[in-house]
């Protein structure tokens, strides 16, 4: 099973603890702020298809290992697929994740549509889902996370989708699951103890922190306490903290502490995730190789305690953060 980068003790962080996700550019709508800015003007399969592939190339020709998908993200997977069945030797050094529980109805429109993707955590959606994804991804599948669990979620509590998940990972598959909502560390607590056969049977997480939403952190700490692989999402709270965004009085600490660095917010705020301890992988969302270049300047960022400190400023009450992302529409 490939490993992730080893995480221990650095503050300042090499290219391999980043990642790539897929979430913005797998389908014409997702709700980050600025995809008529971002994205090309006819969001075409081809177009974005395109797309993905150059931020793959890119990302991996910066020394970026780890690639984000899921079923629900429209085309990603098979993007994703295309990408590493054209770059063996990219492929061999990858590690790709990706998640089931969602499923993708939005038929490749942006906006307009009712329901853009459907939640089931049961084991007949995951009998489905991980037959999909191993037809795209086939043995480059390295991560395979529930998407989405929250506390009431049966991925937490159905056997037989946990002897489904045990089998999974018996064939070296690392499973896990992502959380979302302001119930995260209590989801996550509630994984940690989820057991198959008297053994763990969750081994990685990928969660929401950011330095508007940090309420996940002392259960994910207590993940890579148990060896278990934590990646971050959303480091940029989707757009919210990009310079172009974060110009309001809550974001005031991180615009001071760009102003005086001369960094970016972006590669602040992904540098902030890279330093937590327990933090093995941090995603970059990127839509653009520019936004890509950006937030990868964040491997280059070595925050001192007390500038971590001064950006802890703010950190809003989860529920505060989870309504707002909510509301944000899809475009
Ligand atoms: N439940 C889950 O499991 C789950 C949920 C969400 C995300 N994820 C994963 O995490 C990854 C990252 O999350 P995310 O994309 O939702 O959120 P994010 O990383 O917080 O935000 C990414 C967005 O921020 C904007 N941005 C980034 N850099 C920028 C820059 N330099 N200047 C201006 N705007 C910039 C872009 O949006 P615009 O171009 O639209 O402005 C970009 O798409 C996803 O790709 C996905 O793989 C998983």
């Amino acid at each position: 099973m490939p490993t992730a980068p080893a995480t221990e003790g650095s503050v300042s962080s090499p290219i391999t603890r980043f990642g790539l996700g897929t979430a913005a550019v797998g389908r014409p709508g997702y709700i980050t702020l600025g995809r008529d800015l971002d994205l090309p003007a006819e969001r075409t399969v081809a177009a974005l298809r395109e797309r993905t592939h150059a931020l793959l190339d890119a990302a991996h020709a910066a020394g970026v290992r780890y690639f984000d998908t899921a079923r629900s993200y429209g085309r990603a997977e098979e993007f994703v697929a295309e990408w590493l069945a054209a770059r063996p030797e990219a492929a061999a050094e990858s590690v790709v994740g990706s998640k089931w529980g969602y499923t993708y109805t939005a038929d490749w429109q942006a906006s307009g549509v009712p329901v853009h993707e459907v939640k089931e955590h049961s084991a007949t959606v995951f009998d489905r889902q991980v037959q999909e994804t191993r037809a795209l991804l086939g043995p480059h599948l390295d991560v395979y996370l529930v998407h989405s669990v929250t506390p009431d979620s049966p991925a937490l509590t159905d056997p037989a989708l946990h002897a489904r998940l045990a089998a999974l990972a018996g064939q070296g598959v690392r499973v896990g699951l992502s959380t979302s909502g302001p119930a995260q560390a209590r989801t996550i607590r509630a994984a940690l103890a989820v057991t198959v056969g008297g053994r763990p049977l969750f081994s990685a997480v990928q969660a929401t922190w950011n330095l508007l939403e940090t309420s996940a952190a002392p259960a994910l700490a207590e993940a890579h306490a148990a060896g278990w692989l934590v990646v971050v999402k959303e480091g940029m709270a989707n757009g919210r903290l990009a310079d172009r965004n974060a110009t309001g009085p809550d974001t005031a600490a991180l615009r001071a502490l760009a102003a005086r660095t001369g960094a970016t917010c972006d590669a602040l705020a992904l540098a902030a995730a890279a330093a937590q301890p327990w933090a093995g992988i941090v995603l970059s969302g990127a839509a653009t190789l520019e936004q890509l270049t950006s937030n990868l300047a964040a491997a280059g960022l070595g925050l001192a305690p007390e500038e971590l400190a001064g950006l802890a400023a703010l950190a809003e009450p989860a529920e505060t953060y989870w309504r707002t992302r909510t509301g944000l529409p899809w475009a």
